[in-house]
């Protein structure tokens, strides 16, 4: 009874594997299951790779293994599946020694990063959550750093579809988030991104490379080209002007005054995403290197110049002619700044904020322009517009249909992507980007036109009086209760007022927040509530622990609430793959619960 070595585990005696035609060897371990078939014998996991199931109980015919649950098969020597949903079941040495048969116990690959890597690549190719799941998992427990699973499915994304997507938007705003996330979120961060950067890409034509010109034109030549193919909605021209200038070396800044300037063409572009997609293909790039932005950028290019604008709604041209007061105010930029250099200490910006919220749309630009002249740069008007288009979602009245809340959410995450452009794009040479303004002037008019959202205003928590004492005290207590909130629909005022009262206790936002990412990760979330709660975190990071900044985790928890709860598909299938990566028998624990 030599064992080859300690990591070997005596399954039985050859006679008797041949005599039932299999086994099964328990122990500090996964299950083995040990097969004799046509005079081989075969060793793999008990738990089919699929849910778990058993694999004793299935059938084996031609070399091939069924298993019973959802009928997988796999062959039998090396467990690759034949059905690419169930994932390929893990195989172990077996030696026979003696007439006894031993099984390796231990289940591993000899380099876990690149087998991992490998069939997340896989998972991706094919759209099999549970396959990206486990190999998420696989990855992280491997100690692969996240930003690197980011790169590899964030390259997977931008070469097997034909433009940036929303798969690609929810990737990059969850691995924003991942420094504030706990550590055992960023598995389920990182999978949402994946999988639905799977889902954008499944059945699509992959994207076409261009290439830069052979001639590195000067910046203002680029940037009049960009500007003037994104007009004329010439794709290939733009995305090879755009490849020039990402070959000639200009700066991340340089690169995103030049994109908003084109994209600011049109107003309000595509309600927001055109603008909304080039800020995320920018922070992608932050993430996984900027050695990959003639791989990621020029992406973004089909929707910028397909976008339609607002100046083709009538609600921008009637009864009030918006774009042409946009257009007014952008000629006199020049002007408004070159007034305003050189002073400095403007810090207006709560206040510039409500003014934004007025009623009259000249008055709002109005007040705009004195900000310029009292020397606001662009960033500091773009963190007062989009602190504004946070109040609109925190007041958000509920007597709106549901799908008013969608409209709210447009501006905000717009006015966020500006500020975002724009704290990137410095406030050096404000001249420069003047055409980039009209980013901040789109957005004070998109705000302007959701006045009626907030018509009756829904009541600030914890403000005018209002106290909160019916609310528990304790940190914990209050963030359960959040929890708990989300958990049933409608609780729109309660989710605010639990917030209101977590930060004005001064108990720590960064336990708030992550209890906000939570409850997005525990849900399968639409598209805007990734987009809202990573907004809401960058702007509530730049107001800090204050009344605004209040203002902007409350407006994040009534939008959550708002669109909570949901089926959780997706959390099921990751917390089954954690569960079968962790060596759980899962079908076992089911059976005894
Ligand atoms: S096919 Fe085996 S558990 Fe589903």
């Amino acid at each position: 009874m030599d064992a080859p070595n300690k990591e070997f585990a005596l399954a039985g005696n050859l006679e008797e594997l041949k005599a039932k035609g299999r086994l099964v060897v328990h122990g500090g371990h996964r299950p083995i299951l040990v097969i004799y078939d046509r005079g081989r014998i075969f060793a793999l996991d008990n738990r089919c790779p699929h849910m778990g199931f058993p694999l004793e109980r299935g059938s084996v015919e031609d070399s091939i293994l069924t298993c019973h649950w959802h009928h997988a098969r796999f062959d039998l020597e090396s467990g690759c599946t034949f059905d690419l949903w169930a994932d390929d079941v893990p195989i172990c040495p077996i030696e026979v020694r003696n007439g006894d048969v031993w099984v390796k116990t231990t289940f591993g690959h000899a380099d876990p990063a690149a087998h991992w890597h490998q069939r997340l690549a896989d998972g991706l190719a094919h759209n099999i959550g549970l396959v990206i799941a486990k190999a998420v998992h696989g990855q992280l427990a491997a100690d692969v750093p996240p930003a690197d699973v980011v790169r590899q499915v964030a390259l997977f994304g931008a070469q097997n579809r034909d433009g940036w997507g929303v798969g690609l938007t929810i990737l990059t705003a969850l691995a924003n988030l991942l420094p504030v996330l706990p550590e055992e979120e960023a598995y389920l961060a990182l999978f949402h991104g994946a999988r639905r950067v799977a889902a954008d890409c499944d059945g699509e034509a992959p994207r076409r490379e261009r290439a830069p010109l052979g001639s590195r034109p000067v910046l203002a030549v680029l940037k009049r080209w960009l500007r003037y193919w994104t007009n004329v909605r010439h794709r290939e021209a733009a995305e090879r002007t755009l490849l020039t200038a990402i070959a000639a070396g200009l700066s991340p800044a340089v690169l995103a005054n030049a994109v908003l300037a084109a994209d600011t063409e049109r107003a309000f572009a595509d309600t927001g995403h055109s603008l909304d997609f080039i800020n995320k293909a920018f922070e992608c790039l932050d993430l996984i290197g900027w050695e990959h932005a003639a791989a990621l950028l020029p992406t973004v290019v089909g929707q910028m110049v397909a976008a339609r604008g607002a100046e083709e709604s009538t609600a921008w041209r009637q009864p009030v002619d918006l774009v042409a007061l946009c257009n007014e105010a952008t000629s006199q930029l020049p002007e408004l700044f070159a007034t305003g250099h050189g002073v400095h200490g403007w810090s207006d910006h709560a206040a510039l904020a409500r003014e934004l919220l007025g009623d009259d749309p000249a008055r709002n630009i109005d007040a705009l322009k004195t900000a310029i002249r009292a020397g606001a740069a662009p960033a500091d008007l773009s963190r007062s517009l989009a602190y504004a288009a946070a109040l609109r979602v925190a007041r958000f009245g509920n007597a709106n249909e549901h799908a008013d809340w969608e409209t709210a959410h447009h501006v905000f995450t717009y006015t966020n992507a500006v500020d975002q452009m724009f704290k990137r794009i410095g406030s050096v040479n404000t001249i420069d980007h003047v055409a980039a303004v009209r980013g901040v002037l789109h957005g004070a008019m998109a705000l302007y036109l959701t006045r009626y959202l907030n018509v009756p205003p829904a009541r600030i928590p914890g403000e005018g009086g209002e106290q909160l004492d019916d609310l528990p005290t304790n940190a914990e207590t209050i963030r359960a209760a959040l929890l708990d909130a989300f958990d049933r629909q409608r609780q729109v005022d309660l989710a605010a007022r639990l917030v209101a009262r977590h930060l004005t206790l001064g108990h720590p936002p960064q336990a708030l927040i992550a209890t906000l990412a939570h409850a997005v990760l525990r849900e399968d979330a639409g598209f805007h509530a990734y987009q809202m709660l990573e907004a809401g975190v960058r702007q509530f990071t730049a107001w800090g622990d204050s009344n605004e900044g209040r203002h902007i985790l409350l407006a994040v928890a009534r939008y959550l609430a708002a669109h909570s709860p949901t089926e959780r598909a997706a959390l099921q299938t990751a917390d089954i793959a954690q569960r079968l990566m962790r060596g759980g028998e899962l079908h076992q624990e089911a059976e005894a619960s």
